[in-house]
């Protein structure tokens, strides 16, 4: 058997033997934005340590452990925590948490991060609704032996982020009276923040804002069927954009600011998806 496929078993396998919960929306938390897990009714967690294979991420403040639970009945489970590409994982570790998740059962994979804008519309603190990504910056990770059980060779990338989902997300944003942008994100590696000349180069590009993580996840997810959606925080205007050198501190300080209101949109948005 192929050997991703292998480990992806043997991972849903170890999961299985702690939990059966079954959950329909899968949510992965970005940079400072994971403490949201602490306010949903909680069934079940797992360490990702506690799964052999299971790749650990290394950067502080990124915890590492799968929360199983109800967002207003919506049954859920949390990624507190993901890994990165830059962390030196191949591409197929870094989406292997995304594709457990939808064999655990859920249909739609609800993503998060936290961004550099490159719209000059846009400001630190907005949230931006995926319209659509670009990710041919980085690896795919469906590169290698196609994995059938899951999907087929050469997927359609039509509507990665369903307008049937951006559409209820929407909804829920404007019940909630929450501002909402919409846009196209580009994934590039890391870790190194962008030169001005790169961050040019992606707006020239069509992107709006610029991270180093969830494009290849939704890519593996759209892949084996699961609906996929996603809200970027841009927590601060990448370089070059305004004349300011920019730290993983300013990241997260504007995550922490934006939290309270970013975790109404999520749990008003979940509550609406439930079903779809
Ligand atoms: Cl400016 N660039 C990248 N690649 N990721 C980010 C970011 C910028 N700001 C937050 N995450």
């Amino acid at each position: 058997m192929n050997d991703v496929y292998e480990k992806l078993l043997s991972c849903l396998k170890s999961v299985r033997e702690k939990t059966d919960f079954v959950p329909e929306v899968a949510l992965i938390l970005g940079s400072g934005l994971g403490e949201y897990a602490e306010e949903i009714e909680v069934a079940a967690t797992i360490d990702y340590k506690d799964i052999e294979g299971f790749p650990v991420s290394t950067v502080a403040g990124h915890k590492g452990r799968f929360i199983f639970g109800y967002v207003n009945k919506v049954p859920v489970v949390i990624m507190q925590g993901r890994v990165h590409y830059y962390e030196g994982y191949p591409m197929t570790d870094v989406v292997l948490p995304t594709r457990l998740m939808g064999l655990m059962g859920a249909k739609i994979l609800f993503l998060t991060n936290a961004s550099g804008g490159v719209n000059k519309e846009f400001k630190p603190g907005d949230f931006m609704l995926l319209k659509d990504h670009i990710a041919t910056f980085v690896p795919s990770p469906l590169i290698g032996a196609n994995i059938g059980e899951l999907g087929t060779r050469f997927p359609d990338m039509s509507d990665i982020y369903r307008k049937e989902l951006r559409a209820v997300i929407k909804e829920a944003a404007k019940e909630e009276g929450i501002e909402l942008q919409e846009g196209v994100y580009l994934q590039l590696t890391g870790p190194a923040y962008e030169s001005p000349a790169e961050v040019q180069m992606c707006r020239i590009l069509g992107a709006d804002a610029v991270g180093m993580s969830t494009a290849c996840e939704a890519v593996a997810a759209n892949h084996m069927g699961m609906k996929v959606c996603g809200i970027s925080c841009i927590t601060n205007m990448a370089c070059g954009i305004i004349d300011q050198p920019l730290s993983h501190v300013e990241v997260q300080e504007t995550a922490d600011r934006v939290a309270p209101l970013f975790k109404k949109l999520i749990t008003a948005s979940i509550t609406k998806l439930a079903g779809k």
